[in-house]
């Protein structure tokens, strides 16, 4: 027997609340972020962004930004670096004289110090020749299509069974639309890269969610090798989905770097990312339900209305929910977009389940009302037996017993459904309840396994910690699979040195990664169960990765399910609503850290109350820009807006998902929230308010 293997089953199963091991580093400041790295001779750049909402640039004069003190260079598209490919045009910043939206890059300044590059940016005169733009969006915009799939691939349209003649026929129906304005990430760290070249290497420290990509983005853009590009991403303050594809500071920062010779540093300001890193893009949200008198769906009808930039097309896949969520045999589910001169929206966190399931679980509870029967119950009474969309099983859905669990933690009988009827002097009180659900989703990753002399373990991977405690999950799946303890095993992560992995995001990070340091380190662990005597002074290395594993589509439908409920109090006399109590109850497979876990869901719950009651933007028709470009006029909830927040979660097994039996949390928390607070509102006051945020002139 190996030393380093005791006998019997792990010591250090799944599922310890075990605290962040970089914890101590990021409260205390340690940890450093892109933009906290300043090799020697560093530089600073500042950009120009467009003032115009579309059109071209005809000069861009830099004399005078050239002659400030300490001004290396000022970038344009005229002496930038030339780009090769990118399958993100987004990526192409500086490369011609074509301006697609308000706040679309056009000029660099590179200086020696933050303050220099700042005041020649200010400095650098753009002209342009200036062309109509349009940014506002309609149901009846000329520019509308029918695009071919949606993000996610999933096809634009689905239509089952007869919608209009079951509609037509229904005892019961609902018609109503919603609309979620554009919301932004707003990550705390700011989208921000450091890089310098070396001998022809390039090497970025970047706000990211992923630098494998990032590194194979790089790699194309200036036509290298990928083992010539090394982007490093060791701690990031959140992204939300905006640091889960490359930005231009990456780009950027890479090209000032190769223009001047120096290391080069770009944060971008906070009020700028608005235009470049993504948005979620609003929906114009229509959903129709026809039912039987006792409640069960007959005709569910969902069609979402988006924009894109003229960049790229970037379809919110906000009807895809209705294809899976509920029993509907006649259906249709629709998208169109229409390019609109504005910035290019991009993923947010659950995007299509997050605005979708708004207007879903809102319309669903108006349907509850017509049918006076209780919103609860309604759900469970449309609960099918398999997907809807695809007559797949579900290979675990436990929708009912989150709504059960969630009703008796919450409290929700007994509820008079009657609206406007509890008041506290000036105050009006009422509770609401959604459903949540969001996909498995899993994908190919490489991770390497070394068992050390002395006895130590390390597991090699490029996953990405974002705030979640990636390192802390990671060493308890290498943990268990190894069967030694946690504090045995050292974990790196965060560098495209490292084996290329999945990126944070799109709630399969842990699954994604797991499940290849679970099989490299499961091998590990044979190979030194096999092995007589000491280990060889460096050491075995194992590696592995799951394109094999995840090479099929799964013959289940998989998703995570949740339940949200709501108390809220809306004061009669400021319009102010706020949340007393929020509970989420999920089913998410098995879940491996309690303490890292409970912080994803309250954190997407948080979201979800900000997109109820807060958080949006406007396009400034006039301008052609968000309104609301930073934290003073687009509010996310402070802390004192959360007064009672709590997640609990069912113990589900499911053997159709990955070796640790996990589904994703990162999103799911988001979704719901929006439409239980929105419900509550409605029970509150008998007012239906369909646009949100509910702000308090909405209210009043
Ligand atoms: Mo998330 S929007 O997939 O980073």
């Amino acid at each position: 027997m190996n030393p380093h293997f005791p006998a019997g089953p792990p010591p250090y199963p799944l599922g310890a609340p075990l605290v962040r091991r970089e914890g101590r580093e990021k409260v205390t400041g340690a940890a450093r972020y892109a933009a906290e790295h300043t090799p020697p001779d560093c530089a600073y750049a500042w950009p120009v962004p467009a003032t115009v909402a579309r059109g071209r640039v005809t000069a861009v004069d830099t004399t005078e930004a050239l002659t400030l003190p300490g001004v290396c260079a000022v970038l344009t598209h005229e002496n930038a670096p030339r780009l090769a490919t990118a399958d993100d045009p987004t990526l192409l910043v500086l490369q011609e004289d074509r301006v697609p939206h308000r706040g679309w890059y056009v000029a660099l300044a590179v200086a020696d110090s933050l303050e220099a590059a700042r005041a020649a940016a200010d400095t650098v005169r753009v002209s342009y020749a200036t062309e109509e733009h349009d940014v506002e969006l309609t149901t009846g915009h000329p520019r509308l299509y029918e695009p071919e799939t949606v993000n996610g691939g999933y096809p634009a349209t689905r239509e089952r069974g007869d919608f209009d003649a079951a509609f037509a026929d229904a005892p019961v129906t609902v018609d109503v639309r919603y609309t979620v304005p554009p919301l932004h990430n707003h990550p705390m760290e700011p989208h921000a890269a450091t890089a310098w070249w070396s001998d022809g290497h390039l090497t970025v420290h970047d706000a990211s969610q992923g630098s494998t990509k990032v590194c194979e983005d790089l790699a194309a853009l200036f036509k290298l090798e990928k083992s010539e590009v090394t982007v490093v991403s060791e701690h990031v303050g959140g992204g939300f989905g905006s640091k889960g594809t490359t930005r231009p500071q990456a780009v950027l920062a890479a090209m000032a770097a190769r223009h001047t010779g120096r290391p080069v540093k770009l944060a971008l300001p906070r009020r700028e990312m608005p235009a470049v890193v993504g948005h979620r893009a609003p929906t114009l949200q229509r959903v129709r339900l026809g039912a039987g008198r006792d409640g069960v769906l007959t005709a569910l009808a969902h069609e979402s209305v988006t924009h894109t930039s003229t960049v790229t097309e970037f379809v919110e896949q906000a009807a895809v929910p209705g294809r899976m969520m509920y029993t509907s045999p006649n259906s249709r589910t629709t998208h169109r977009v229409a390019p609109l001169d504005v910035p290019t929206p991009s993923w947010m966190r659950a995007p299509g389940e997050a605005p979708g399931m708004y207007a879903l679980e809102s319309a669903l509870d108006e349907l509850a009302v017509a049918l006076d029967l209780d919103p609860v119950e309604l759900r469970m009474r449309n609960e099918p037996d398999t997907e809807p969309d695809s007559d797949r099983a579900f290979s675990s859905r436990h929708l009912v017993g989150c709504l059960r669990e969630g009703a008796e933690r919450f409290g929700w009988q007994p509820r008079d459904p009657r609206p406007g009827v509890r008041r506290e002097g000036r105050l009006l009180l009422g509770t609401g309840v959604a459903s949540a659900t969001y996909p498995v989703l899993i994908v190919a990753s490489a991770a390497e396994a070394h068992a050390a002399a002395d006895g130590g373990f390390r597991v090699r991977i490029n996953a990405t910690d974002i705030g979640t405690g990636a390192r802390t999950t990671l060493a308890q799946v290498a943990a268990a699979a190894l069967g030694v303890p946690e504090e045995r095993v050292g974990v790196e992560i965060g560098s495209s040195d490292l084996p290329p992995a999945m990126l944070a995001g799109g709630s399969a990070g842990t699954g994604s990664w797991g499940w290849a340091v679970h099989k490299a380190c499961t091998a590990l662990r044979a190979r030194l169960r096999d092995h007589v005597g000491p280990l060889p002074s460096d050491g075995f290395t194992v590696t592995a990765d799951t394109r094999q594993e995840t090479s099929e589509r799964s013959p289940y439908s998989r998703h995570s399910f949740g339940a949200t409920f709501a108390e809220v109090q809306v004061d009669t006399v400021t319009g102010e609503v706020r949340v007393r109590r929020l509970t989420g109850v999920y089913a998410a497979g098995r879940i491996l850290n309690p303490r890292t876990a409970r912080s994803q869901f309250t954190g997407g719950m948080t979201m979800g109350l900000g997109m109820a009651l807060m958080e949006g933007s406007s396009l400034d028709p006039a301008f052609g820009d968000f309104a609301e470009r930073d934290l003073a006029s687009y509010h996310v909830p402070a802390c004192a807006d959360v007064l009672r927040i709590e997640a609990h979660w069912l113990d589900e097994e499911d053997p159709h998902l990955n070796p640790m039996g996990s589904k994703g949390i990162g999103e799911i928390g988001i979704v719901g929230t929006a439409a239980a607070i929105g419900n509550a509102v409605w029970h509150a006051t008998g007012a239906r308010l369909r646009d949100l945020p509910l702000t308090p002139d909405k209210v009043l």
